[in-house]
């Protein structure tokens, strides 16, 4: 229910200048993000890559209704991919290469009218091609309800040129079941994740035990199939089913990868990478913040303490 609260707080404008505009916020987002600049999320891939993790970096910002701001995120992909290309922190292509980018295709144009979907495409095609130069790939995060079918078009544009390209599932949508076995191919990149948005009882599960429920069929169907599962969780269950399903179907641990979020489980992260396992971490940086520092409150109420106690001083 507050997680709701929250939720709805992270789309209206008024609490967004609240939020952001207190000063000591700051301290609390730098648990969650990496930094505002290209170097400090580049200062962040070094330090992850020398223990032994592999990344995934998101530019922060979301839905644009604005051209230029939607070719700024495009631009500020490729000024990224091209300061990662300069780091030569060794040879690891294949799916579970060293690094990959986060895209969210709303911030690049996808909600710009008519247009849109065109627009996404053109620049999302842009990054991708930064991202091949420097060795690098692509995962489309998967946001609201309305934007699926779009982000699912767009991917299917992109893998004819860039068939690495990745996509987010998130399982409390009861389409999603349907969606991993139509992404269930060789050579599909999928990471299946719970879903972060305030979804409408009509598309989605409401209920935390449902939604668990509904992401180990999810799970199931995408270590069955011949693709190759990212699975985004902190989840200690989840984690242990996808150890068994790894058995059932013989999936060994080059075969899928674990994701989890920078700053959170990090004893989790380190525990896996030193079992042998591929665990990339999800690296958010700019300025902004405002949405992704929401959901990740949503998440958890102890992050609202967190949040609180901070802005007491404490
Ligand atoms: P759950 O929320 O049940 O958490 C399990 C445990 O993990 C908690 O008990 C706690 O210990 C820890 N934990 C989880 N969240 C925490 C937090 N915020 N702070 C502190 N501890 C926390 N969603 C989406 O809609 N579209 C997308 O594209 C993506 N992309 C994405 C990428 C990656 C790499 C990850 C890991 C997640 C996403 N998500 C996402 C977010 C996802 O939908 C989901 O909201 C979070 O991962 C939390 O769900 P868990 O599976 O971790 O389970």
């Amino acid at each position: 229910m507050f997680g709701q609260l929250l939720l709805a707080g992270s789309r209206a404008p008024l609490v967004r200048r609240a939020v952001s505009g207190v000063p000591l916020t700051r301290k609390v987002v730098d648990r969650f993000v990496a930094g505002e600049t290209v170097q400090d999320a580049v200062g962040a891939v070094r330090r992850l890559a020398g223990a032994g993790l592999t990344v995934t970096i998101d530019h922060l910002g979301e839905e644009t209704r604005d051209a230029g701001a939607a070719a700024q995120t495009a631009e500020a992909y490729t000024v990224l991919l091209g300061a990662l290309r300069e780091l030569e922190l060794g040879d690891r292509t294949g799916p579970a290469g060293l690094t990959e980018v986060s895209v969210k295709l709303s911030a690049v144009g996808q909600a710009l009218g008519a247009d849109g979907d065109k627009i996404a495409l053109e620049h999302a095609r842009t990054i991708c091609e930064a991202a091949h130069a420097a060795g690098a790939s692509v995962t489309l995060d998967m946001e609201d309800h309305t934007t699926v079918d779009s982000t699912l078009g767009i991917l299917r544009a992109l893998r004819a040129d860039f068939p690495g390209t990745g996509v987010a599932v998130q399982a409390y949508l009861f389409r999603s079941e349907a969606d991993c076995r139509d992404l269930s191919h060789e050579g599909s990149r999928v990471r299946l994740v719970k879903g972060a948005y305030a979804e409408p009882a009509s598309v989605a599960h409401q209920k935390k035990n449902d939604v668990d429920k509904a992401y180990v069929r999810c799970l199931r169907i995408l270590m069955a199939g011949k693709g190759y599962p990212m699975v985004a969780t902190h989840d200690d269950r989840l984690i242990s089913i996808t150890e068994t399903l790894a058995d059932r179907f013989s999936r060994a641990r080059g075969d899928y990868e674990y994701q989890m979020l920078y700053g959170i489980r990090t004893d989790k992260q380190q525990a896996l990478a030193g079992a042998g396992h591929t665990v990339r971490v999800y690296v958010p940086y700019g300025d902004d913040w405002y949405g992704y520092f929401m959901r990740r409150l949503a998440e958890r109420p102890a992050n609202v303490a967190f949040f609180l106690r901070a802005l007491g001083g404490k």
